[in-house]
């Protein structure tokens, strides 16, 4: 980053409530000097080598930072994440993270009401892919091992999950908006008796698109057909009062669904190490049941080991969750929800200025927090090519954005009528996750205009 563009790392008082923090905790905690090595030079030393190896990194956290999904911990998360590691509380177990396993009780309860379920089982996992898992596993036992049906569009590890799992799967067409084509979804149910669960996807990592959930329940729920939602990205926008009516629609059917999968270290301004599994059905819990001679003897309430897969799980990032839920309530119309709408805005601000360039063609309004633009030519591979510029001169000038190759048939008119030298077509793409974009898309679209006309005299030269 240029010298204008630096900015302190440490938010003002984040120290002085640290230590706070770290007092009234130790009110409970005497430990012995011997436990409590002093930090020496030595220590200090390998801190500082470790600072100058974390320099090599895109500044993540800068609003000019709009590549991929990637969003900074709110200060809080990360702070409370620190104070727990002075107890490092391991979640498996009652017996390794008493209070921590009821903070994650609480929390993940929050998430389960801020998707309207009246009972639910669920836990905090390492992530969406463990969250997946669980809800695929659970489906492979309840449908006796049936076919599994996601989108083309839905997140790579869904066929690599069900092929760990010894569960056929199948890739699913989407329409033009990149939503699961409702159209084949139907044509392959009727084709066969062997699908078991059909996985909708709100908010696909590629653009963002939101499938019908309500859509798909409704195919899905006459056939006996179990409905998964993979909302790791995107599952916190039901918060979001500006969401199109269909989006709006499929978020309110979560509520229907057999399982949930949403990652609190995507838009839950949580550290890496944060996702999270729902299922409003209490009793597949039956499937989790495991012997485990050395745990579970400090208390007869169900322990979270219990009812998950992994073992140990960070009792920390409970920690963190529940200090963040506790500040920012995962309600509709508060602060949480507020920032949400700001990405959502910000997105739907810069999709405004790509139209409106001549250069470019937008791949669709986006209804999330993500957009993907070609840029005008007259082949795919010239295409391609000065989006690869413009990526490479935006990051000279500090706007960091992302690439996406997409499929001829995702294409609108304006990119499709280019010659398809190429089997897909390079796109820019941008995740606008942090809420403080939306006061630099003046700053983003005039960085993005310079680059893309550097790009295109490089090119002429
Ligand atoms: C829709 C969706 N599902 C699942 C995942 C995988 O989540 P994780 O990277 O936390 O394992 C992602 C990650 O981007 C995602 O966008």
């Amino acid at each position: 980053m240029t010298t204008d563009n630096r900015f302190e790392l440490q938010e003002p008082g984040a120290i002085a409530a640290l230590d706070a923090a770290v007092d009234r905790l130790g009110d409970s905690l005497s430990l012995p000097a011997s436990t409590r090595p002093a930090i020496d030079d030595a220590a200090r030393d390998a801190l500082l080598a470790a600072a100058e190896r974390l320099q090599d990194n895109y500044p993540y956290a800068h609003p000019l930072y709009a590549g991929q999904m990637l969003k900074p911990p709110h200060p809080v998360a990360r702070l409370a994440y620190q104070l727990a590691q002075y107890v490092n509380p391991n979640n498996h177990a009652l017996d390794g993270g008493r209070a921590s396993s009821a903070m994650e009780k609480e929390a993940v309860a929050e998430i389960a009401a801020m998707f309207g379920f009246e009972t639910h089982l669920g836990h905090l996992t390492s992530g969406g892919t463990v969250a997946n898992l669980e809800a695929l596993w659970v489906s492979r036992e309840e449908t006796g091992g049936r076919r599994v049906v996601a989108s083309a569009e839905s997140h790579y590890t869904h066929s690599r999950l069900s092929a760990v799992l010894g569960v056929p799967f199948t890739a699913c067409p989407t329409d033009h908006t990149g939503r699961m084509s409702l159209d084949a979804l139907e044509a392959l149910l009727d084709s066969t008796d062997d699908i078991g669960t059909v996985v909708a996807t709100a908010g696909t990592t590629s653009a963002g698109s939101v499938d019908r959930v309500d859509a798909i329940l409704a195919l899905c729920r006459p056939r006996d057909i179990r409905v998964h939602v993979d909302a790791a990205y995107g599952g916190y926008f039901t918060l979001a009062s500006t969401l199109g009516d269909d989006a709006r629609r499929a978020y309110d059917a979560i509520a229907h669904a057999d399982s949930v999968a949403i990652d609190p270290h995507k838009h839950g301004l949580q550290p890496y190490g944060c996702g999270c599994i729902l299922f409003p059905d209490p009793a597949v819990g039956r499937h989790y049941q495991h012997d485990s001679p050395y745990t579970y003897f400090s208390s007869d309430d169900l322990h979270l080991g219990e009812i998950s897969l992994e073992c140990s799980r960070a009792g920390a990032a409970a920690v963190a969750l529940w200090t963040t839920q506790r500040l920012l309530p995962l309600e509709r119309g508060r602060t949480f929800a507020g920032m949400l709408e700001q990405c959502i805005a910000a997105a739907r601000d810069l999709a405004a200025r790509v139209e409106a360039d001549e250069g470019f063609t937008l791949l669709q309004a986006p209804e999330l927090d993500i957009i993907v633009w070609g840029v005008n030519s007259s082949s795919f591979s010239e295409s391609s090519r000065l989006a690869q510029a413009i990526f490479d001169e935006a990051a000279q000038r500090d706007l960091h954005l992302a690439l996406i190759d997409v499929a001829p048939e995702r294409l609108p008119a304006g990119l499709s009528a280019m010659t398809a030298d190429r089997d897909t077509l390079t796109c820019l793409r941008s995740c606008l996750m942090k809420a403080e974009h939306r006061d630099w898309i003046d700053d983003i679209t005039a960085r993005l205009t310079v680059s893309r006309d550097a790009a295109v005299a490089r090119d002429a030269a």
